[in-house]
């Protein structure tokens, strides 16, 4: 099969490719706003193609788009910082070219398109499941939510609601709540935590790209939904992440009473209806925090953050 895959130099994308370039083409169309280095070690691959371009850009997507069989639009302003900053840019990247994409594939082409789960927002009465309302907070989670909202009704798609990814990629990045506590511990010994009882959701960075295959092997029993796609034992809130980093760094956890974090999400997400087609993670946090320490051995200072 031919995959093309948009913002595939990115955190996901860049270990994704990896998942699929055995057994399929992979085209990359990506601008590269951040390391243009990510996707290097498939240069020699004869399986993957790289094209530097904004998805913007309609006559390159449609052209790219022309004979491929699988589509997974990852190319997005991520992060509500980012989307704050470039209102314009965001809607159109993170919704207007989804928009596109849905209305001008065939109808033979499959598309994954994943969606966060910030989309859940603030929420305390009970497990968000993808019958739970969305109810997202910032610009980044409207457009994102909107976009998945514009797959709904077309054939031959999924969707999913990513938890918050952690784990080392080839373009690493430190603004993920797991990969930046594990950072600051390892920098500074101590962590201040804002809204410390608030929970999230996380899943590792290679149970992400797996959920991805395994869509694409499982296509007939898989397509046409919502699947919400972390991994249910890793719903915890700030202090108990924070607490597993202490069992791997000494730290100090200083907790703030009286300052409250901009990012007010707070929720408990069960991935079930993924896991019923069969799908398990494999990783958990001590996996993640284990490879970051190595990640971050290697990348002296590391600062990459989408802002
Ligand atoms: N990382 C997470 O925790 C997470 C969670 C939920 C959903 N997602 C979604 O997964 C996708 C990938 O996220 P990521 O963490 O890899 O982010 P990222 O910022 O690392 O990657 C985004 C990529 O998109 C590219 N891009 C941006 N605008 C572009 C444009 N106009 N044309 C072409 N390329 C463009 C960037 O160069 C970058 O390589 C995004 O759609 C994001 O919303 C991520």
């Amino acid at each position: 099969m031919k995959i093309l895959i948009t913002g595939g130099a990115g955190y996901i994308g860049s270990e994704l490719v990896n998942h699929f370039i055995r057994d399929h083409e992979v085209v990359v169309l990506d601008s590269l706003m951040y390391d243009a280095t990510s996707l290097l070690r498939y240069s020699s691959n004869p399986n993957f193609k790289f094209i530097r371009g904004d998805v913007r850009n309609i006559k390159l997507l449609s052209r790219l788009m022309q004979d491929c069989d699988v589509i997974i639009p990852l190319a997005a302003l991520v992060g509500f910082p980012i989307c704050r900053d470039s209102p314009r840019e965001a809607k159109e990247v993170n919704y207007e070219i989804n928009k596109w994409i849905a209305n001008n594939k065939s109808k033979d082409q499959k598309v994954i398109y994943p969606c966060t789960n910030s989309g859940y927002g603030s929420r305390s009465d009970g497990i968000c499941t993808e019958e739970s309302p969305l109810n997202p907070i910032t610009l980044y989670g409207i457009t994102k939510v909107d976009a998945e909202k514009a797959y709904k009704d077309v054939e031959n798609h999924v969707t999913f609601r990513l938890a918050t990814v952690f784990g080392p990629s080839s373009r690493m990045r430190t603004d993920l709540l797991v990969n930046n506590f594990v950072l600051k511990t390892l920098r500074d010994r101590v962590l201040v935590l804002y809204e410390c009882e608030f929970m999230r959701n996380y899943g590792h960075l290679q149970d992400v790209c797996r959920a991805f295959k395994f869509v694409v092997d499982n296509w007939d029993s898989c397509k046409n939904e919502t699947y919400n796609m972390g991994n249910d034992a890793l719903n915890m809130n700030k202090l108990q992440l924070a607490q597993k980093i202490q069992e791997h760094l000494p730290l100090e956890i200083i907790k703030a009473e009286f300052t409250s974090d901009p990012d007010v999400r707070d929720y408990i997400v069960s991935s079930q209806k993924f896991y019923d087609k069969g799908f398990k993670c494999q990783y958990d946090l001590d996996d993640g925090i284990r490879q970051l320490l190595t990640a971050y051995d290697i990348i002296e200072s590391p600062w990459y953050a989408n802002y």
